[in-house]
C-alpha cells in the first residue's frame, strides 16, 4: 500500500464513523421526538382504545349480584315480547282452544265431551256450581280441573259460555 493509499482509507474512515455517529443522533432524537408525540396520541385516540377494549374484552360475562350488570341485557326483540294468546269469540271456540285438551278424551279424570254419563251427575249440581267450578278450578274425586282451565286471562263472560257449550253437547 502506498503512502497516498493509506492518508485516504484514514480519511475514509473518519467520514463512516461521523456518518454512523450522525446516523445515530437522528435517531435518538426522533425516538424522543415520538415519544412525546406520536405514542401519547395513539393510545389516546378513542378508536384505538375502543377496538383494544373489543379485542381484550373476556368471552364469558357473568352477572354478579348487587354489581350494575345492565350490561348483559339480551336485547329481545318487540315482538317477541308481545305474544298475545288469541283469545276465542265464543264457547264453542273456546272449547277447540283450551277445553278440548282436557274434555275431548277424559284426560287427567275430566268428564269426557258429550259423554251423557260423564256429566249428569255434574250437570244436577245445577249451573251456578258448574260456572263457579270452572272459574275458580275444582278438585273433585275424579281430578283437578285448573281456574278458567288454565287461561286465567280469558273473561269469566267467555269461561261460561264454554261451560254451557260443554253442558249442551251432554244433556
Ligand atoms: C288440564 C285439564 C283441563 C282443562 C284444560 C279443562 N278442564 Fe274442566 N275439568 C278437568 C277435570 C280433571 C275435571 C274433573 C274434576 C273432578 O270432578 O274431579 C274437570 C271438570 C270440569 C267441569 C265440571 C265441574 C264440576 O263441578 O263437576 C266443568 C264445567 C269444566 N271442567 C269446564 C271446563 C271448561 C269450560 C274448560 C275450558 C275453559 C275446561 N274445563 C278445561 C280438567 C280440565
Amino acid at each position: 500500500m502506498s503512502k497516498h493509499d493509506t492518508h485516504f482509507f484514514n480519511n475514509f474512515s473518519i467520514v463512516i464513523v461521523g456518518l454512523i455517529a450522525v446516523a445515530i443522533a437522528i435517531f435518538a432524537l426522533a425516538r424522543s421526538v415520538a415519544a412525546r408525540t406520536q405514542v401519547p396520541e395513539t393510545y389516546s385516540d378513542p378508536k384505538y382504545v375502543e377496538s383494544v377494549g373489543e379485542r381484550t374484552k373476556p368471552f364469558v360475562r357473568v352477572a354478579v349480584a348487587g354489581k350494575d350488570n345492565s350490561a348483559l341485557k339480551i336485547e329481545a326483540p318487540a315482538a317477541a315480547m308481545t305474544i298475545a294468546l288469541a283469545v276465542p269469540k265464543d264457547g264453542a271456540a273456546l272449547y277447540d282452544a283450551v277445553c278440548k285438551t282436557c274434555h275431548a278424551t277424559g284426560l287427567v279424570g275430566s268428564p269426557k265431551f258429550g259423554d251423557h254419563a260423564a256429566w249428569a251427575p255434574r250437570i244436577a249440581k245445577g249451573k251456578p256450581a258448574l260456572y263457579d267450578h270452572a272459574l275458580q278450578g275444582y278438585a273433585g274425586t275424579s281430578g283437578v280441573m285448573p281456574p278458567k282451565g288454565g287461561r286465567t286471562d280469558l273473561s269469566d263472560d267467555l269461561i261460561k259460555q264454554g261451560v254451557d257449550f260443554l253442558v249442551s253437547k251432554a244433556q
